[in-house]
């Protein structure tokens, strides 16, 4: 399974003084070193994290993959076809919500997904469809072309009782079946952390998971190699041990 290092906030960090450190760039390379199978980033329209020089710099000097997410504006458009990263993750974005709240709606604007889809894939970037778990999203998304879904794992991290987060935990293992079994590249991530990850990595048609926030939060006591250490060894155990 690929853990792909969203650095975003390494970026918040270095924005909250507006100095050049701790620099996004060298996160990246240190992230690739100690395990990371892509590096993830989010460039929001108000430019709040990552910024634009940051993406040119960091796709110059990876020696993995960049995944870019971005929302579907056609300036994201004309900068990521700049770019050119690996993968772009189309993600909706308000530009008040702290974090990307939920999945794209796919259904309710699917000419225009088809559309953003459609311009990035004739480019040759694989595109993946940020998405909630939700089989009618996940069709519409095939339809509009996408072969790659990040299913939104946020509602399971944040569910606030066992009952709750073994619903949402179904509606995941669901949507990865159905997603798969249509011929989809099914990925994943949200507000996972060493604590709640295991049951995600469980499943077995997601092969990729994106993971930012507590891992950075992490790296401030541990160092980003050895947070990255932990997250990947308790991915790989949830992937062997047959669950409890
Ligand atoms: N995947 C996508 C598509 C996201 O938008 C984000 C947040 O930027 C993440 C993964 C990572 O989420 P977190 O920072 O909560 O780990």
């Amino acid at each position: 399974m690929l853990l792909g290092v969203n650095i975003d906030h390494v970026a918040t960090l270095r924005n909250a003084r507006g100095v050049g450190y701790p620099s996004p760039l060298e996160a990246a390379l240190i992230a690739e070193t100690y395990g990371a199978n892509l590096i993830t980033l989010h460039l929001r329209e108000d430019r709040r994290h990552i910024k634009d020089a940051d993406v040119f710099a960091i796709k110059q000097a990876i020696r993995t993959r960049l995944n870019l997410e971005m929302a579907m504006t056609e300036e994201m458009l004309a900068n990521a076809l700049q770019v050119m990263p690996e993968d772009v993750c189309i993600v909706p974005e308000k530009r008040e919500e702290v974090t990307t709240e939920g999945g794209l709606e796919v259904v309710g604007q699917f000419e225009k997904v088809r559309h953003y889809v459609g311009e990035l894939q004739r480019a040759g970037i694989r595109v993946s469809i940020f998405i909630a778990p939700d089989l009618a999203q996940i069709q519409a998304a095939y339809d509009a072309g996408a072969r790659v879904i990040e299913l939104h794992t946020g509602a399971y991290a944040d569910a606030e009782n066992h009952a709750e987060r073994e619903h949402e935990l179904q509606r995941i293992q669901t949507a990865a079946k159905f997603a798969a079994d249509l011929g989809i590249t099914v990925n994943a991530g949200h507000g996972l952390t060493i604590h709640n990850v295991a049951p995600i990595a469980r499943i077995p048609q997601i092969v990729e998971l994106n993971i930012g926030h507590s891992l950075i939060a992490q790296a401030v006591f541990l160092g980003l190699p050895e947070a990255i250490r932990q997250m990947k060894e308790a991915m790989y155990r949830a992937r062997t041990t047959v669950s409890a």
